[in-house]
C-alpha cells in the first residue's frame, strides 16, 4: 500500500527511557537521485544496490528530560562531536512533526563507521538510517507495535528527511526510492525493496570501492543538488532518469547484464556530466579515475567479463561484477587498478540484506 504523510504523524505519550542500537548499510545508486525539490523530494526516481560490510553502528540512550526541553549529545567514535550539531539539529525539527513524543527526551547518540573517515563512502546515508531504526524502535515500544513493514517504511520516510540516500540503507539488497509508473507502491517519500522478482545474479553481487582521493569533496552534494536549479540540462536529465530507471527494472529481473552495464555506466557518467556543466562548473573526478574506467573498458572486452563501475559524487570508482567472477577479478583490481588508488587501498563489499537491530 503506498502511504501518505499523514500515515506517519505519531501521537504524544509519557516518555520511557529506553537503549537501542542499530547497524545501517551505506548503499550505491545504480540510478542515481542528482536534484531535488524541498525536503529531498526527489527530481527523479533511484535505484540501488545496498552494501554489506560499509555499515554505521548508532546506539541512542533514551532518558525522559529532567529540563522539559528536548537535547541531545552526539559522540563519535566515542569522543564527543559538537561538529555535527548543526547538521543533527535541523534533522530533529525536520522530524519532529512525526515522531513529536521526541521532544520529552534527552538522548545520547553513539556512532561508529566501519569504513574509513573521508574514505569517499557516503557516511550520511547509513548514519541517517541507523538514526531512523533506533529512533522508530523506541516509537513501536512506546506505542507496542511490531517491526512490521510500516516500521521500516517510516524509518525510511525519516531517514529521507535526514539525507535523500539514507532512505534507500534500510532494506536491500536492491532499493527503489521516487515515484516510478512501472512500481505502483513506490513513493517520493520513502524507498521499498525491489522485491522478489529481483533477479538472483544481483543478490550476490560485488563491490570493490577504489580509494583514488580521500580529501573531502570541494563541492558538497547538497551544493550540487543545488546547482541542478539552474543547470540548463537539468530537465532532460530528470527525464533521462526515469527512462534509464524504467529500463533498469526489467532488466533487474531478467539478469541482461549487458543491458544492465550500459545503464548502470552510462548513469555514472552524466551524473558527473551535470558538474562538469552546472555553473559554476566543477569536476570532482581525477586521472586517475579516467585511468581506471579506460582499464576496466580494456579488460572487458580482452576477457568477456560483465565488470563494471559506477561512482558516486566523488573521485571514487566502485567495480561492480557478479561474485562468481571473484577469481580473475580480485587479481585484476590488485594488479592493474589498485595503484591508481590513494596508497593502494580498497575496499571490498558486496550487496547487502538491509539494516539490523543489534543487541
Ligand atoms: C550522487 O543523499 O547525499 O550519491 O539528500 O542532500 O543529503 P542529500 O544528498 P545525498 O545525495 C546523494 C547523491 C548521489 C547519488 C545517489 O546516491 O543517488
Amino acid at each position: 500500500m503506498k502511504m501518505n504523510e499523514n500515515f506517519f504523524i505519531s501521537k504524544a505519550i509519557d516518555p520511557l527511557p529506553y537503549e537501542s542500537k542499530w547497524e545501517a548499510p551505506s548503499n550505491i545508486a545504480l540510478i542515481k537521485y542528482w536534484g531535488k525539490k524541498k525536503l529531498q523530494i526527489p527530481k527523479n526516481p533511484s535505484l540501488s544496490f545496498t552494501l554489506d560490510k560499509s555499515v554505521t553502528r548508532t546506539s541512542i540512550r533514551f532518558e525522559p528530560s529532567k529540563s522539559g526541553k528536548f537535547n541531545f549529545k552526539f559522540f563519535f567514535n566515542d569522543s564527543l562531536k559538537p561538529d555535527f550539531d548543526d547538521k543533527l539539529h535541523v534533522f530533529f525539527d525536520r522530524i519532529k512533526k512525526y515522531v513529536c513524543w521526541i521532544i520529552n527526551y534527552e538522548l545520547t547518540i553513539k556512532s561508529i563507521n566501519t569504513f574509513p573517515h573521508s574514505s569517499g563512502i557516503a557516511s550520511s546515508a547509513s548514519a541517517m538510517a541507523a538514526l531512523s531504526l533506533a529512533i522508530m524502535d523506541l516509537e513501536s515500544y512506546l506505542f507496542n507495535f511490531e517491526k512490521n513493514d510500516f516500521f521500516f517504511t517510516k524509518a525510511s520516510f525519516l531517514a529521507r528527511i535526514g539525507s535523500g540516500s539514507a532512505s534507500r540503507s534500510i532494506k536491500g539488497p536492491v532499493t527503489i526510492w521516487g515515484d516510478n509508473r512501472k512500481i505502483s507502491n513506490s513513493s517520493d517519500l520513502y524507498a521499498i525493496e525491489f522485491g522478489k522478482d529481483l533477479n538472483s545474479i544481483f543478490k550476490s553481487y560485488q563491490d570493490i570501492i577504489l580509494l583514488v582521493d580521500k580529501e573531502s569533496k570541494n563541492v558538497s552534494s547538497t551544493k550540487g543538488h543545488d546547482l541542478m536549479h539552474s543547470n540548463p540540462y537539468a530537465e532532460k536529465r530528470f527525464l533521462q532518469a526515469r527512462r534509464n530507471c524504467d529500463s533498469l527494472i526489467p532488466i533487474m529481473k531478467s539478469g541482461d547484464l549487458d543491458a544492465f552495464i550500459k545503464i548502470v555506466e552510462l548513469e555514472a557518467l552524466s551524473l558527473h556530466a551535470m558538474m562538469m556543466t552546472s555553473n559554476p562548473y566543477y569536476i570532482l573526478m581525477k586521472p586517475n579515475t579516467l585511468s581506471i574506467i579506460e582499464k576496466l573498458w580494456d579488460f572487458r572486452k580482452g576477457k568477456n567479463i560483465p565488470a563494471c563501475f559506477t561512482m558516486d559524487a566523488g573521485a571514487n570508482v566502485h567495480i561492480l561484477y557478479p561474485s562468481e567472477y571473484e577469481k580473475q577479478m580480485i587479481p585484476f583490481i590488485d594488479q592493474e587498478l589498485s595503484s591508481f588508488c590513494k596508497n593502494k587501498e580498497y575496499i571490498v563489499d558486496q550487496v547487502g540484506a538491509g539494516a539490523r537491530k543489534l543487541d
